[in-house]
């Protein structure tokens, strides 16, 4: 998407559309999508929640993970959409559970996912074209027994990405603590620590929110959380807090507490687990401090999202 700077969403258009879209339709109405350039998309009553920057690296795909699970465990009924089909984390991650409930049969629960590879047609409008079929194939496919489907995002803008932000109804952007990935939001002041101007991902953002609004669907929930905090805490990180609190005004979305950083949120993955499997596995000895706070972070995490209940 171009960005320029004149065609930044101004605060009084932003505060204008907000109004606008808090008085639309409530969740359970039937949805549709349609973005620029493309054709409807549906969907019905299913959650979509979507992890998503345009940065490498700031935990997506593990954010991603553990809300997955966590999600199971408190009763939701949760479908996988994996776009990063380079890098597969998501996938990859549930191959290795079904490999690990085959050989330990622990009672385990397992999403149902699809790795959405881009198109390699020719001309741009049949790329497009192709992907957006896929897309609301595998939407059509898993929507109807799923509570919510868990899109995870590739680190860099694809067409595939932008029409699951214009599909998500919560969107979670995590970041580190850190004012590199902070320009994925805007470009902060060195001397006023105020955000001068928004970035090519924050406009992608407010662009499917338009979408959303004009497709009649109830309006995004941007929630943007920090991933990998330190238990020191440092200048550096008490200014990164200052700024994303006041940066959350402007934007629209919702600042919420995140993961620190945890050796725990990683050497599971080979065995496609997660801390909060640990009390269903035959195997594993006693839970240690760390591991309570580990879980209690991500059900922090998950309950600040304020989903809809899960069906019955
Ligand atoms: N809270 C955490 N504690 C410790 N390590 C973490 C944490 N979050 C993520 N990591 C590690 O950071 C690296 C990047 O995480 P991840 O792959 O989830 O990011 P991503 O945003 O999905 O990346 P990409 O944009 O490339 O898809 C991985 O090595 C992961 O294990
Ligand atoms: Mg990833």
């Amino acid at each position: 998407m171009a960005c320029h700077h004149s065609a930044r969403p101004e605060p009084e258009r932003l505060k204008a559309l907000t109004v606008e879209l808090t008085s639309l339709s409530p969740y359970n109405r039937a949805r549709s999508i349609r973005l620029k350039g493309s054709h409807r998309m549906d969907s019905n009553s299913t959650h979509y929640i979507v992890f998503g920057n345009e940065k490498g690296g700031t935990g997506k795909s593990t954010l991603a993970m553990h809300v997955v699970v966590c999600l199971q465990r408190l009763g939701y009924r949760v479908a996988v959409i994996d776009l990063d089909s380079r890098q597969k984390t998501v996938s990859r991650f549930l191959e290795n559970r079904h490999k690990t409930i085959a050989k330990s049969g622990d009672p385990l629960p397992i999403a149902q996912f699809t790795t959405l590879p881009g198109s390699s047609r020719s001309s741009t409008a049949e790329q497009r074209a192709e992907e957006q079929q896929a897309l609301q194939a595998a939407i059509n496919s898993l929507s109807g027994p799923h509570d919510v489907i868990v899109i995870d995002c590739p680190g860099s803008h694809t067409h595939l990405s932008s029409l699951a932000h214009a599909l998500a109804d919560t969107l979670i952007t995590p970041m580190n603590d850190s004012f590199i990935d902070m320009d994925l939001l805007g470009e902060v002041n060195p001397d006023t620590w105020k955000v001068d101007r928004l970035s090519h991902y924050a406009e992608m953002v407010w662009q499917s929110r338009k979408f959303r609004s004009a497709s009649e669907r109830p309006p995004m929930d941007w929630v943007v959380t920090r991933n990998r905090l330190a238990n020191l805490h440092s200048q550096n990180t008490k200014r990164v807090d200052e700024v994303l609190t006041a940066l959350q005004k402007r934007l629209f979305f919702r600042y919420v507490p995140g993961l620190s950083e945890r050796v725990i949120y990683r050497e599971l993955f080979p065995r496609g687990l997660t801390m909060m499997d640990i009390d269903l596995l035959s195997e594993f000895g006693r839970m240690q401090v760390s591991h309570v706070a580990a879980r209690r972070e991500v059900k922090q995490l998950v309950e600040a999202m304020k989903l809809p209940d899960p069906s019955d």
